[in-house]
């Protein structure tokens, strides 16, 4: 059976954004494949965190997977700081790495700029998601299109491991869907949905009311023609609405195209409204219920067992190939 692993920083609320490219995928895949979903908290330390909030975060993020359909019976969901194996690899793949193709990586370059003093942590990020992925011999990596460029970091790393110690690692493959990979931030559309922007009302959390959604659906920026039509490039804002609308209604963007084609963008943004607080109270009344069981951390400590299981003897692999002692 093939193996899927994917994660979700911790660091805010998770967003439609994030529910759309990576988290409803995960639904889908428990299904045929053997999956990890992982709430990878010491990623989310490579950036100055409220430790109150961050503990929050961590028990919301994994209550939030279960809600949105993960199985825990299907699938293993567990925190990374607790399958050490995930520090100790990331080390072992830090010095197989080099500054330069590190320093490539787009997601650092935006998150370092403009900062006097640059986290170390953030610069060797991606040798930790490394080294999460070729823990668990993963195949399959579902993940928005943001983490493309990590995904090639990943496999260049593994291939370079593998043929200076011999086979190792895995070499996993990327998944991304084709709609949804990319959902924009409403109050300006150019820019992707991000958990960690200033302006709340430029994403819809998955906890949020339904007033909090009415107010970012209906301030959200659109053009001025009021021609309700998918084009990204001239109209950014509308196909974005578009994109939300097909993905959480189940309607393909020409039937939404065509169902609105006589109505201005205020009857889209108000039907829009109904369509994903209909969705996220449901998403919501299953989250308060898990988050406040006994079974939350349970099952986080079944996932942990588990992932420490199939990653130490990953980590062991690594290790006896660079020449540690092993008793
Ligand atoms: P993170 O926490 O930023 O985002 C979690 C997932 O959501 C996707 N995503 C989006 N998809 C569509 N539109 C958006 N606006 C949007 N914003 C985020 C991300 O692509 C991601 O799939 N580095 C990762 C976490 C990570 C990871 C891993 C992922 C750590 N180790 C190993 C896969 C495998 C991150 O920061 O995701």
């Amino acid at each position: 059976m093939k193996r899927v692993f994917s994660g979700v920083q911790p660091t805010g609320n998770i967003h439609i954004g994030n529910y759309i490219g990576a988290i409803k995928q995960f639904v889908e895949l428990q299904e045929t494949m053997d999956c990890f979903f992982c709430v990878v908290d010491l990623h989310s330390i490579t950036l100055p965190q409220n430790p109150e909030e961050l503990y929050k975060h961590t028990l919301d993020v994994a209550a939030l997977y279960m809600a949105v359909g993960i199985d825990p019976k299907k699938a293993t969901i567990f925190i990374q700081s607790h399958v050490p194996a995930h520090t100790e690899l990331s080390w072992l793949l830090l010095c197989n790495s080099y500054m330069g193709e590190l320093s490539r990586m787009t997601q650092f370059k935006d998150k370092s700029s403009g900062k006097d003093a640059v986290p170390t942590g953030l610069f060797a990020y991606p040798a930790l998601m490394a080294a999460d992925i070729l823990l668990y011999d993963t195949h399959i990596v579902p993940v928005g299109s943001d983490q493309k460029q990590h995904l090639e970091l990943t496999r260049d790393i593994a291939i370079r491991f593998n043929n200076r110690f011999g086979e190792t690692f895995v070499v996993p493959d990327v998944k991304i869907k084709e709609v949804g990979a990319k959902i924009m931030a409403l109050d300006e559309p150019t820019k992707k949905m991000s958990k960690s922007a200033e302006n709340p009302l430029s994403r819809i959390s998955l906890l949020d009311t339904p007033a909090q959604i009415k107010k970012s659906i209906m301030k959200s920026t659109t053009d001025s023609d009021n021609e309700i039509r998918y084009d990204v490039e001239n109209k950014p804002g509308i196909s974005n609405l578009l994109t939300i609308y097909s993905l959480f209604s189940g309607l393909t963007i020409p039937e939404i195209e065509n169902k609105y084609k006589d109505s201005g963008y205020g009857t889209l943004k108000k039907d829009l409204v109904e369509v994903v607080t209909g969705s996220l109270s449901e998403i919501q009344d299953k989250f308060y219920k898990i988050r406040e069981s006994e079974e939350l951390k349970i099952i986080l400590q079944e996932g942990a067992a588990k992932a420490n299981t199939i990653a130490n003897e990953t980590l062991a692999r690594a290790k006896k190939k660079l020449g540690f002692v092993m008793l």
